[in-house]
């Protein structure tokens, strides 16, 4: 293998966030060989990764971050330097529908590469790290007031977060007791290209595009922190190379929406876009059961990054949720091939039958 300054292993690099990183890396890094694990679930697609894929510092591998003689093996051959862990079943609603592939994925997964980075880098971890990936929902639900903050209790609702909680102590504790060099990052809601439409923004235009109903949970009351996924990209990028091993360091937009109002403001950017009168897709809105055990309000304080590793968000809503819906809009292809399958198996199940 070339003599590259670093090897690093990206997780889940075929999906929505996982490709703007590998993207990042693989273009500003060509000093670094960046590998791509992936297992391909319904949401990790190749496709997201098209315009680097023949890239020389690149390699995608297929597998499963649960098989651990696979991991094994894997950090064997390449010995790498610094892992950054994204691989995780990531939607809420399928954690409340099938909860179980949550706990292998995100629990067992993570215990597997934590292993593996302990057994191949035994007790030297000079310039090596082990970055992890995780949300603010392991903080659980904010009323009106308040706002996360790096020491706010754990109190994760769904299973989902329950399972990212879980991922993020373990990897705390393999700092704790074997000194593994760790690093995580609790994130707000992601937003751009490449999402799977199963998380509202996608999902909204999509169906704003088809003319089908926009599915609102509940009354539409629940509130988000929203960050522009480049922006996020940047952060995990800064954060790799110079956060301070064993701290934890929360990102996000300071970008509060309600849900509805979110929704009402897809529906203008969107008929625009299409040529339709202002405001006609808003007919379209309709309030289907809440969600289970659903979090009324998120919101990060990021004021930790942004001092000690001069990290803000860039990207500015107006602008990023104009050039997302444009995304969509454009990438019809991309849309097609991934809602033409078993999507349509799931939107029957998660829409139509509940
Ligand atoms: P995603 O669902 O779009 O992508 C997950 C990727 O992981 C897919 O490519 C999938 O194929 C892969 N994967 C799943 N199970 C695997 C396994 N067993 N082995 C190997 N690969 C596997 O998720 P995302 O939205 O890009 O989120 C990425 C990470 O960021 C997750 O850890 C998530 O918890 C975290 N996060 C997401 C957001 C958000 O708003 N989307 C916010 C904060 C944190
Ligand atoms: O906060 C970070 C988290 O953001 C990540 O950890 C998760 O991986 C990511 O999926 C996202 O979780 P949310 O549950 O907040 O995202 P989602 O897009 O599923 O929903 C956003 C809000 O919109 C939430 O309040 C539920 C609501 N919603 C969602 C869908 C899919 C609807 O009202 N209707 C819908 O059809």
């Amino acid at each position: 293998m070339k003599n590259y300054k670093k090897i690093i292993l990206i997780t889940g690099g075929a999906g929505f966030i996982g490709s703007h990183v590998v993207r990042l890396f693989v273009n500003k890094y060509p000093d670094y060989k960046i590998v791509n694990l992936d297992k391909l679930t319904y949401a990790g697609n190749l496709a997201n990764l098209k315009d680097i894929e023949n890239k020389s510092n690149y390699e995608f591998v297929k597998g499963d971050i649960v098989d651990e003689n696979f991991i094994t093996g894997l950090f064997k051959k390449y010995l790498f330097d610094g892992i950054i862990h994204l691989a995780a079943e990531s939607h809420v609603d399928r954690s409340i529908s099938h909860p179980t592939e949550f706990i292998y994925t995100n629990i067992i997964g993570t215990v597997n590469l934590l292993n593996a980075a302990k057994f191949i880098w035994k007790d030297n971890f000079k310039d090596k790290r082990f970055y992890h990936i995780s949300t603010d929902e392991v903080y659980g639900s904010l009323g009106e007031e308040g706002i996360f903050t790096e020491e706010t209790k754990y109190d994760p609702h769904s299973p989902y977060s329950a399972s990212k909680a879980s991922s993020d102590h373990l990897v705390r504790a393999y700092h704790d007791t074997f000194k593994l060099p760790t690093i995580i990052s609790n994130c707000s809601n992601n937003y751009g290209g490449y999402q799977f439409p199963e998380k509202l923004i996608p999902l909204c235009i999509n169906n704003i595009k088809h003319n089908k109903p926009i599915p609102v949970y509940g009354k539409g009351e629940n509130i988000r922190d929203w960050l522009f996924v480049n922006d996020h990209a940047n952060a995990i990028d800064l954060i790799f190379h110079k956060g301070r091993i064993a701290e934890t360091y929360n990102i996000g937009g300071n970008n509060e929406w309600k849900n509805i109002d979110l929704i009402k403001l897809l529906c203008q950017i969107t008929d625009k876009k299409l040529g339709r009168k202002t405001g006609t897709s808003e007919k379209l809105i309709t309030f289907v059961k809440d969600r289970a055990g659903h979090d009324l309000r998120y919101a990060i304080d990021s004021s930790k990054l942004q001092k000690e590793l001069g990290w803000k968000p860039s990207v500015n809503f107006a602008q990023g949720l104009e050039k997302t819906v444009g995304w969509y809009l454009e990438n019809e292809e991309w849309m097609e091939n991934i809602t033409s399958g078993d999507y349509q198996k799931y939107y029957n199940e998660q829409y139509v039958k509940r």
